[in-house]
């Protein structure tokens, strides 16, 4: 019998002390120190996978190493390929993390029974078969070699999947597994600590691919050890609003591929939709006379998107005037305020300032500044901005324009929208070759020169 021998774990950032603590160390957060049991686990309770085909390591040379990119596993649908970097690479174990009910279980399921060509099993710790299966039924069920299990014990699933050898491994969610070796209770550090460490195991010693659902905390983070994140290839974010239809799965770390990839993903009736086209559906269409609309080129990750930024300026009536917003910083929207004030007199401070970004998307890219301004400017002043314009600057604090990075993407997505202008930074245009680009090009080194330009 090994002796149990407990220890207490900050359950935020997983550091451990032998002693309780009031505020960890670590972190610096309070009160989330947890007494948790660990045992030494025996040499007889290896896992049953583990057993027999324990594939023996050599060193090899790197040359002898092969890597065919064909290897990776498409997963059939282009928004999460390309998100992982082209398909899932056999033997990596990925982790997608996102808020309660912004469709994380959606979203693999509907990868699940997708992936035609290949053997899935979808192990599920937070619903029943019924569940599940009804859920797929929403989604349409096309595949024949996807298997679902409802299961919590680690080593079961284990045991199953060894028997199965599916292509695939998809575990929903990582905080409802347990594993028998440690005596920590479901959802602790130490529990998804252990689980998450023999799931890797088990894909690198297979060449199974695993996904793992993770819970996050209120912060938005992972829940569970930040070793949770060192310890798999790849961690993918799922945000969005709750409320709000589109949703973005972003990678926040890849081992096999680039952090810069996003799929975008609209919530519907019958599943999730991938967006191929974003800026399309960003920008609501507008027939008239409508101030304090905007478009504003941004860039997420890797890919141009046009968005509309919507202002309301009104006077206040009563006590501090409001300044809200919604999918955008709103101290930066403070501080262009404060630059819209100071530099070029616009009164601003007796008025409310509403501000949103279209779709429920969340953008701070500095590139939006512009159109922003402008916005509140043209809501402000109630003269419209024609909707063949669009921006893509950085307003400083002086009140000049500065240049915003990857210009020429951005711009090619304005002319490829059929707008027909862009307002751009002097900066940015130097040394750039105008004549490429179907679209009237306009820079300003002053957002003053810009404004009388365009307002005029
Ligand atoms: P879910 O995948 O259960 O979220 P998570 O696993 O991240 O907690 O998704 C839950 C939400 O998605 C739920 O509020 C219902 C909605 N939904 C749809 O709108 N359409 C659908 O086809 C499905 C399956 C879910
Ligand atoms: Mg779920």
């Amino acid at each position: 019998m090994a002796k149990t021998k407990t220890s207490f774990f900050c359950q935020s950032c997983g550091a451990n002390s032998p002693k309780w603590l009031g505020k960890c160390p670590s972190c610096g957060e309070w009160n989330t120190y947890v007494e948790e049991v660990v045992s030494k686990s025996s040499a007889s309770d290896k896992e049953i996978w583990q057993s027999g085909d324990l594939v023996r390591n050599a060193p090899k040379k790197i040359q002898e190493v092969v890597f065919d990119e064909r290897h990776r596993l498409q997963t059939g649908t282009t928004e999460l390929d390309r998100t992982l970097g082209g398909g899932i690479v056999p033997g990596s174990l990925v982790l997608i993390g996102g808020e309660p009910g912004i469709g994380k279980s959606t979203l693999l399921l509907q990868m699940a029974i997708r992936m035609k060509q290949s053997k899935v099993l979808y192990a599920s710790g937070e619903e029943s078969l019924e569940q599940i299966r009804m859920r797929a039924q929403r989604i349409g069920i096309e595949a024949e070699d996807c298997f679902l299990l409802a299961e919590t014990s680690l080593s079961a699933i284990l045991t199953h999947a060894k028997e199965l050898k599916p292509d695939l491994l998809i575990i929903d969610s990582i905080q409802t597994l347990h594993t028998e070796s440690i005596e920590a209770s479901v959802g602790s550090i130490s529990q998804v600590r252990e689980c998450t460490g023999k799931l890797m195991k088990y894909a690198k010693q297979t060449n199974t691919p695993v996904f793992l659902i993770g819970h996050v905390n209120k912060d938005g983070a992972i829940a569970g050890p930040k070793v949770l994140e060192h310890m798999v290839d790849t961690v993918l974010q799922f945000e969005g609003d709750r409320h709000l239809s589109y949703r973005i799965l972003r990678t926040s770390k890849n081992r096999f591929g680039s952090t810069s990839e996003i799929g975008i993903y609209e919530m519907r009736e019958t599943g999730l939709r991938e967006v191929t086209n974003p800026s399309e559906v960003l920008i609501s269409p507008r027939d008239g006379y409508l101030s304090g609309v905007g478009i504003g080129a941004t860039l997420e990750g890797n890919r141009p998107l046009l968005i509309e930024t919507q202002a309301l300026v009104s006077p206040a009536t009563y006590g501090t005037p409001q300044r809200s917003t919604t999918g955008f910083d709103v101290k930066r929207l403070n501080m262009l305020l404060a630059v819209l004030e100071k530099r070029l007199g616009v009164r601003l401070s007796a008025q409310d300032i509403f501000l949103n970004l279209a779709g429920g998307l969340k953008v701070n890219d500095p590139a939006l500044d512009l159109a922003i301004c402008a916005s509140v400017y043209s809501s402000f002043e109630d003269v419209p901005i024609p909707s063949s314009i669009c921006f893509a600057a950085e307003v400083g604090l002086g009140g000049e324009i500065r240049a915003v990075n990857r210009i020429e993407s951005r711009i090619s997505e304005a002319a490829k929208l059929g707008f027909d202008q862009i307002y751009l930074s002097g900066y940015n245009v130097k040394g750039l070759d105008l004549s490429k680009f179907d679209i009237t090009i306009k820079s300003f080194t002053r957002l003053a020169e810009a404004f009388s330009d365009l307002f005029s």
